[in-house]
């Protein structure tokens, strides 16, 4: 494994910081305000969970934002990622450090520790944006580079494309998580495994699904509650195997359940956060592990959910 991609491999979890600024998924200063926010940071650090992923788009810089405004308050070592959205209109590779020399500003550091390719959007091909991270690297505005939501042949493509540059393809951050296997069943995260990519996985609670405090009759508010209105009838199942083994685990919730999860598969789980409560639970997902047995009881009621 190359040095400078080991702090990742290290980092059992991160916390995501999508909804910190976000209005329109997440109604950020309807439900939750800036205090909230602030909380979700301070605990996750007072809980060891150091990685931030953001991205320039979430709250339209408002969450790098929010992040730089934290940061100032805080000695705590924090490891940053943050992204870029390839938008077609970028059609100058230039795009890509000046958008992360914004990031960069908004944080208000001078580099990060992870700078993503946020999407593979056509017309400028995977080999130009990764000759752009390499400069990002070699100016050392960043410590390592990964891409996010590439198929594995795009990934394949990336990690060749970097080897040109001595540079390794960090990670690939992918929706994964017990309602969504795609990852596992495309033979993504094998070849992740295989090749020291780190597996980052994103929304690992099905954007709050997974708690089990969402139900038919009490569906999530807004747009996500039309998503969920198809998973949510068939949930009740796969949520009472998880309530019983997180009561075999010593008390555990379905939401550390869910998560421990996705750390026994080797990947990197980074939920969203909005408060210092929501934080400090998710960090009690660290520390202990699944066995074996509950891994595959859980691998087996959560298939039905991936043949969709
Ligand atoms: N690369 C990409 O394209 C991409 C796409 C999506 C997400 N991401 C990243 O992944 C991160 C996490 O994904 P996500 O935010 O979509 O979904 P998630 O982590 O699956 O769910 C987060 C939401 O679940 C609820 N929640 C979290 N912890 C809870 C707890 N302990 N108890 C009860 N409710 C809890 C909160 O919403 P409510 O309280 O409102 O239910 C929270 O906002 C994002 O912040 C972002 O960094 C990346």
């Amino acid at each position: 494994m190359d040095a400078s991609t080991r702090f990742l491999h290290a980092t059992e979890m991160g916390v995501g910081a999508w909804a910190w600024g976000d209005r329109i998924i997440w109604n950020y200063g309807g439900s939750y305000s800036d205090e909230d926010i602030r909380g979700a940071f301070d605990t996750s650090l007072e809980k060891s969970v150091r990685l931030i992923d953001t991205a320039e788009v979430y709250g339209r810089g408002r969450s790098e934002r929010l992040i730089g405004e934290f940061l100032k308050t805080t000695d705590a070592p924090v490891l940053l990622a943050t992204k870029f959205m390839p938008y077609p209109w970028r059609l100058r590779k230039k795009a890509l450090l000046r958008a992360l020399r914004h990031s960069l500003e908004r944080l208000d550091v001078a580099s990060v520790d992870l700078y993503q390719i946020h999407w593979h959007i056509p017309p400028r091909s995977i080999e130009t944006w990764m000759d752009e991270l390499a400069i990002a690297v070699q100016e050392e505005l960043t410590r390592t580079v990964g891409v996010s939501n590439y198929s594995e042949s795009q990934m394949l493509q990336a990690y060749s494309a970097l080897a040109r540059h001595e540079i390794p393809l960090a990670s690939n951050q992918v929706e994964y998580h017990l309602l969504n296997r795609r990852a596992e069943t495309s033979g993504l995260l094998a070849r992740c495994h295989e090749l020291d990519i780190r597996l980052i996985a994103y929304s690992p609670l099905a954007m709050g699904l997974l708690t089990g405090k969402y139900t038919v009759d009490s569906p999530p508010p807004g747009m996500r509650g039309r998503k969920a209105a198809r998973i949510l009838p068939k949930l009740p199942t796969l949520l009472r195997l998880m309530t019983q083994i997180g009561q075999d685990q010593g008390g555990k919730t379905n939401a550390q359940v869910a998560l421990n999860w996705l750390i026994c598969k080797g990947t990197m789980p980074i939920p969203g956060a909005k408060n210092a409560k929501q934080a400090e639970a998710n960090a009690g997902a660290l520390g202990w592990k699944l066995t074996e047995d509950q891994v595959a009881a859980l691998d087996e009621a959560s298939a039905e959910f991936s043949e969709k």
